[in-house]
């Protein structure tokens, strides 16, 4: 894994943009994988502001989400679906045909997650990985004890994870207590990942999934096993890193190297 360690959430936001620029300018009909939550929206706030200034176009890309809330049509404002096309979607030239976010309404909901992985499949795999982290290690909605090669499937949510995202519903309003999530093996099938985490809540979990052991009980611990995983965070949710130094010279030590290879 790549550590990153940047001073706040912008500097993470920037970074994660830098990634998603590079990959399109590269590859402008590349497969991106994408994420909700609260992290990702200062990425996103970034992508459509250097959309609109002509730097990076998702007009030949494809993008595939990484969840969705089981029983949520995608016209409900607490849907990730809505999500996407408030934050990102409505905003860009992404062609919205070529957006996929798994159906929450889908009459049958495991016949769902083999297409979603078919139509994955079919365009060809996921170039770039967007992930954010639960304070209990959860990426999608792979909550602990989720196989590492597992796919795309309903996932019950635990406790911690209902409460975390209870502050987007209305006091009252139905909250979903499962989900169609990407699998831990459908995850790290993408070519690279990056994933993002910042403020103090997440310190706890990025420990665990970087210094930890590989271990159902995080499922971001899977990342380990990926060969281009770079992990983003801020000051704040590196705080309970044991090798913050190491991970900082490696860094410099990289930038050298890439400084050099330019030179070339
Ligand atoms: C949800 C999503 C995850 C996300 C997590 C953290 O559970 N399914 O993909 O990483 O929330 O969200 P936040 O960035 O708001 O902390």
């Amino acid at each position: 894994m790549q550590i990153v360690i940047l001073n706040d959430a912008a500097e993470v936001a920037a970074y994660g943009a830098d990634i998603f620029s590079t990959q399109l300018q590269r590859k402008a009909e590349s497969v991106l994988g994408l994420a909700t939550g609260s992290t990702p929206v200062a990425l996103y706030q970034e992508l459509i502001r250097r959309n609109r200034e002509g730097l990076v176009s998702f007009k030949d890309a494809t993008t595939f989400n990484l969840d969705e809330y089981l029983g949520l049509h995608g016209s409900h404002p607490q849907s990730y679906r809505y999500f996407m096309d408030e934050q990102l979607f409505n905003h860009i030239d992404v062609d919205k045909d070529k957006t996929h976010v798994p159906p929450g309404d889908a009459k049958n909901p495991l016949t769902a997650c083999q297409d979603y992985e078919a139509r994955m499949a079919a365009a060809g795999g996921v170039d770039l990985q967007l992930l954010g982290i639960g304070r209990n290690g959860h990426i999608g909605f792979n909550e602990p004890s989720s196989g590492l090669t597992s796919r795309t499937r309903v996932k019950t949510l635990t406790r911690e994870t209902i409460e975390d995202n209870a502050r987007f519903f209305e006091e009252g309003e139905y909250q979903p207590h499962l989900s169609i999530t990407m699998g831990i093996g459908t995850i790290l099938d993408a070519k690279k990942v990056v994933l993002l985490a910042t403020g103090e809540n997440k310190a706890e979990a990025v420990h665990a999934m970087v210094e930890g052991p590989l271990t159902a009980a995080c499922p971001a611990s899977a990342l380990q096993l990926h060969k281009d995983a770079v992990i983003v965070v801020d000051l704040k949710a590196a705080s309970k890193l044991k090798d913050i130094e190491f991970y900082q010279h490696i860094e410099a030590e990289n930038q050298k190297l890439q400084d050099y290879l330019a030179s070339l």
